[in-house]
C-alpha cells in the first residue's frame, strides 16, 4: 500500500523533472541551447522553402506576356450567349404584364449603354467594312494600345431601344442581342465573308426515341444588322489590355409573329467559312439554345 504511494511520489515528481529539471536546467528534456538550435533549424528551413516557393513564381511570372495568354485553346469555335441575361437561358414573360418583361429591358438598357453612338465615336474609329482590322507589332516593338471600331447601338435598328424603348417586349415582338465570345486572334472568316447568325427550332428530346421542334411557332424573324453579320473589321481581337475601347458586335434577333402561350425552343448558331458548330468535343461551340415563351396574359 505504502509501496505505491511511494512510487506515485516518484513517477510524479519524474514528471515535474522531466517539465522542469532544475538541476540540468532542461525543459522538457532539452536544455535551452539546444531549443534553440531546434528553433533555428526550423527558421532556416522554412526561410529557405519560402524563398523558394517565390523565385519559381517570380521566374514563371517573368515568362507571361501581359497581351497575350500564354495557353488557349487553338481549335475552338467559341461559344455565345444571348442578352437579355436571366438565371437561365430562358425569355419567359406576359405581354400585358409590364412587371414580367421590366427587367429585360433594363437588362438591355444596361448592358447597350457602351454601345450609345455619341460613345462609340468618342472611343473608336469608322472603320472600312468586310475586312480585318489588323495591327500587328513589329517584332518586339509593341504597337499599343490598339484601336478598335465603332459598333453603334443604333445599328440595332429596332431592336436599339431607341426607337422602341421597350424592344418588342410590350409588343410581343422581343429582340434577343446574340454575342460570341472573345477569342484573342481569332479569324472567323475568309474572302471577305463576314460570319452570319442564324437562328431555327432547336431539336430536343421528349421521350426515350421521340424528338421534336418548334418550327412551325418561330414565325418570322429579323436580323440586326442586315444579315445577322459580324462584321470582320471587329476582328481580330488582341485582348482586354492591348484594345482597352474595344466593343464586341452584336446581332439582334427579333421575333416578329412568334406563337404565344406555348414554350418556343430556339437555337441561334454561327454561320462562317472557317469555324465550324458544335462538334462533338464541344457542343457548345458556335452555338446557343434557349427558350422563349411570350403569354397573352
Ligand atoms: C456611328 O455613329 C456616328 C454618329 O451618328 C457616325 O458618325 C458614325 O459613322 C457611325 N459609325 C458607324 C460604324 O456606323
Ligand atoms: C479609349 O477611349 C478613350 C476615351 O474614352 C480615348 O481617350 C482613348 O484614346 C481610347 N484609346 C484607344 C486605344 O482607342
Ligand atoms: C445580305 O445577304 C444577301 C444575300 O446573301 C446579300 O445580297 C446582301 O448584300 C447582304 N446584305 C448585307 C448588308 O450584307
Ligand atoms: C401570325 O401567325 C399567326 C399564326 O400563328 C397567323 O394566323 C397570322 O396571320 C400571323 N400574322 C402575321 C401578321 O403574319
Amino acid at each position: 500500500m505504502s509501496g505505491t504511494k511511494e512510487e506515485d511520489r516518484k513517477s510524479s515528481s519524474e514528471w515535474r523533472d522531466f517539465f522542469w529539471n532544475p538541476r540540468t536546467h532542461e525543459l522538457l528534456g532539452r536544455t535551452a541551447t539546444s531549443w534553440g538550435l531546434i528553433l533555428l533549424f526550423y527558421l532556416v528551413f522554412y526561410l529557405f522553402l519560402a524563398g523558394m516557393f517565390a523565385l519559381t513564381m517570380y521566374i514563371l511570372l517573368l515568362t507571361l506576356d501581359d497581351y497575350k495568354p500564354t495557353w488557349q485553346d487553338q481549335l475552338a469555335t467559341p461559344g455565345m450567349m444571348i442578352r437579355p441575361k436571366g438565371d437561365q437561358l430562358e425569355i419567359v414573360y406576359s405581354v400585358s404584364d409590364a412587371q414580367s418583361w421590366d427587367g429585360f429591358v433594363q437588362n438591355l438598357n444596361s448592358f447597350l449603354s457602351p454601345y450609345n453612338d455619341i460613345y462609340q465615336v468618342q472611343t473608336n474609329d469608322n472603320c472600312p467594312p468586310d475586312q480585318y482590322f489588323i495591327q500587328e507589332d513589329s517584332g518586339e516593338v509593341r504597337n499599343n494600345p490598339k484601336r478598335s471600331c465603332q459598333f453603334n447601338r443604333t445599328m440595332l435598328e429596332e431592336c436599339s431601344g431607341l426607337s422602341d424603348h421597350f424592344y418588342g417586349y410590350s409588343r410581343g415582338q422581343p429582340c434577343i442581342l446574340i454575342k460570341m465570345n472573345r477569342v484573342i486572334g481569332m479569324l472567323p472568316g475568309k474572302d471577305g465573308q463576314s460570319p452570319y447568325v442564324t437562328c431555327g427550332a432547336k431539336r430536343y428530346k421528349v421521350d426515350k426515341d421521340e424528338w421534336r421542334e418548334d418550327s412551325d411557332k418561330i414565325g418570322p424573324l429579323a436580323y440586326y444588322p442586315p444579315n445577322g453579320t459580324f462584321n470582320l473589321m471587329y476582328y481580330p481581337y488582341y485582348g482586354k489590355k492591348a484594345q482597352v475601347n474595344y466593343t464586341q458586335p452584336l446581332v439582334a434577333v427579333r421575333f416578329l409573329n412568334a406563337s404565344l402561350n406555348t414554350d418556343i425552343n430556339i437555337e441561334c448558331k454561327i454561320n462562317s467559312n472557317t469555324l465550324s458548330t458544335g462538334s462533338d468535343r464541344d457542343k457548345f461551340a458556335g452555338r446557343v439554345a434557349f427558350k422563349l415563351r411570350i403569354n397573352e396574359k
